[in-house]
């Protein structure tokens, strides 16, 4: 009797010690997740000090960028100080700094600009603190003020985007481009300028009857586009410097009555979720991929500066380029940004 009642509770308390068994397994996993601390260093090694000047948050490239970098130096057991300079270059100066009277081992610098770094970069060699670019470039007498610099080809991707158009429009007796460029003075916008124009050149189809500065801001992205749209009426291209503008355009396109991808051929450059989407709906024709996954290589060669080896003076990232000419659009895998 007393035996069959005892069962009948174990039957009713079962239940609720494997759901109680579950979640401390649960919480336990949680834990040893989220608390994880960088792997330590073998006891007596110095632990690297970066301190990263990041320029703001203009784009989700830019966004993406910032958390491959910090996530990125959780991986190697880097200490980052990391700074966001909302896009002003006083508060990088500032940064820069600040990082020199924290001793860090290395600077990684993302220039805003390419002009102007000269005094802050002398502090920095003066304190003994090598200096890695990141991103953008920087135009500087002493070039031997940084070590060496990490981030894409942006001239090449200017020509890549060049050579899409080229193919597209085969046949067509004119080509009508507007460009909506990027930050003014910024590397990425002067060489996806010239790149494109380089490869162009040479014929006499193509014109770009409109260039202006978006900022590399999805807002100022629509806006130029409503305003080119209000005053040119034969648009056959957008070339876009990035993704945020691009997708800031579209939406002004499409108030406008307009079929981007159609009416209005869409280059853009980055490679964002956002953009991939659209080049598979058809609203896009061709993405060229600058990608912000840096990270890893900023970990590396600040390592190694911080060991005192040489590091090669430029390393790109291998990019492609997505285009409605591709066969494999629709199964391009998830981006990350
Ligand atoms: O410097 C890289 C550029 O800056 C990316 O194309 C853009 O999206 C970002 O804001």
């Amino acid at each position: 009797m007393s035996q069959g009642r005892e069962h009948n509770n174990m039957k009713r308390w079962l239940p609720l010690l494997l759901l109680a068994l579950v979640i401390a397994l649960g919480a336990a996993f949680l834990v040893y997740f989220i608390r994880r601390e960088p792997p330590a260093p073998p006891a007596g090694e110095h632990v690297t000090i970066v301190g990263f000047s990041q320029l703001g948050s203009e784009s989700g490239w830019r966004v993406g960028n910032s958390k491959d970098v910090i996530a990125a130096a959780q991986r190697a057991g880097v200490e980052l100080i990391y700074n966001n300079a909302a896009q002003k270059q006083e508060n990088q100066f500032d940064a820069i700094r600040s990082f020199i009277a924290y001793q860090v081992d290395v600077i990684a610098l993302a220039p805003i600009v390419e002009e102007g770094w000269n005094n802050v970069l002398q502090e920095a060699r003066e304190a003994g603190i090598p200096v890695l670019l990141s991103d953008r470039f920087i135009n500087i007498e002493d070039a031997t003020l940084f070590a060496g610099y990490v981030g894409s080809d942006f001239l090449e991707e200017g020509k890549a985007a060049a050579r899409f158009l080229q193919r597209k429009t085969e046949g067509m007796p004119r080509v009508n481009i507007v460009e909506i460029a990027g930050t003014e003075g910024s590397t990425p916008a002067k060489q996806r300028a010239s790149g494109f124009r380089d490869t162009l050149g040479g014929d006499s189809r193509f014109h770009i009857i409109h260039s202006v500065s978006g900022d590399f801001l999805r807002s100022k992205g629509k806006e130029s586009m409503r305003n080119i749209l209000g005053q040119f009426s034969e648009i056959d291209v957008l070339y876009s410097h990035n993704d945020a503008m691009t997708l800031g355009a579209i939406e002004a396109i499409e108030e406008a009555g307009l079929v981007p991808g159609r009416d209005i051929i869409i280059i853009t450059i980055d490679g964002e979720q956002g953009a991939i989407d659209l080049l598979k709906q058809g609203k896009i024709n061709c993405v060229v991929e600058c990608t912000p996954m840096l990270g890893d290589l900023i970990m590396d060669l600040s390592q190694r500066l911080a060991r005192g080896e040489e590091i090669p003076r430029v390393s790109h990232p291998v990019e492609r380029v997505f285009s409605e000419f591709d066969e494999d659009v629709l199964r391009i895998p998830p981006r990350g940004y």
